[in-house]
């Protein structure tokens, strides 16, 4: 359903009570999307607040599945404006969320940043909505910030897998079936976005071994299908991209 007809903003239920909100702007050659994920249950969570510019047509959107004060849950993967940049002005519409995060990103920036002091979700927290429960995994570096980390509803096996899989391009379909890896490392190939760290692919390994249904990409489609295939085909493009960096000469500093 499109909110904002001036924008295209638009809101979809991409799996039972996971509503995406993607917004497009053109800050790339082509369009990019940036997507929020509302998930709705008796404490809301809302997982990335786009840009701070974008707060209007987000809570707009919001609205047209329930009050925006109604939110609990604000946060994020990781600390960057299209993640974060909104936070304030959110909390200060739902006067009863929690700003939420990686601990080490409260630590680092949401809680000098945000209205109310944050919660820090640990590796493999979980934590009850009502009906569902969402589980946090601490992803450092993957793709990037040492702060990073993914959100996963256990009920409906939705990875809120932030920055991984982002594909590039303005009228991107809610969710596809089709396979997203060749458009993402398209993306990849225009801006190096990945950290060149070394447990990336072991990172991936525990990603792909929680065998999501979906995954919910704040960049482009959330994708349906075999989820943990393709995270194991990110890891093995991953890891051979690092290993030819690895055997480039090293430039020599005189
Ligand atoms: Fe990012
Ligand atoms: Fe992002």
């Amino acid at each position: 359903m499109i909110t904002n007809h001036e924008t295209g903003t638009r809101i979809d239920e991409v799996a039972a009570g996971v509503y995406r909100i993607s917004t497009r702007l053109d800050v790339i050659p082509g369009g990019f999307t940036f997507n929020s994920y509302l998930v709705a249950d008796g404490e809301p969570l809302l997982f990335h607040t786009g840009y701070r510019k974008l707060f209007p047509v987000t809570v707009e959107a919001i609205g047209k599945v329930m009050p925006v004060e109604n939110l609990r849950w604000i946060g994020g993967s990781h600390f960057e404006s299209d993640e974060f940049g909104a936070l304030n002005d959110l909390l200060t519409a739902a006067p009863a969320a929690t700003p939420f995060g990686a601990e080490i990103g409260v630590l680092t920036s949401i809680n000098d940043y945000a209205l109310r002091p944050a919660r820090g979700l640990t590796d493999g927290e979980e934590f009850s909505l009502g009906n569902r429960r969402m589980k946090w995994l601490y992803t450092p570096h993957v793709p990037h910030g040492w702060d990073c980390g993914i959100l996963f509803d256990l009920s409906t096996k939705t990875l809120l897998c932030g920055d991984l899989f982002t594909q590039p391009g303005a009228n991107m379909p809610p969710v596809t079936e089709s396979e997203v890896l060749t458009a993402s490392e398209g993306m990849r190939g225009m801006m190096d976005y990945y950290a060149h760290a070394t447990r990336t692919s072991v990172i991936l390994e525990r990603l792909a071994n929680l065998d999501p249904s979906m995954l919910a990409c704040q960049h482009g489609s959330a994708y349906r299908g075999d989820c943990s295939a393709l995270i194991r085909d990110l890891a093995t493009v991953t890891e051979s991209g690092n290993a030819k960096l690895s055997r480039q000469p090293r430039a020599v500093v005189a």
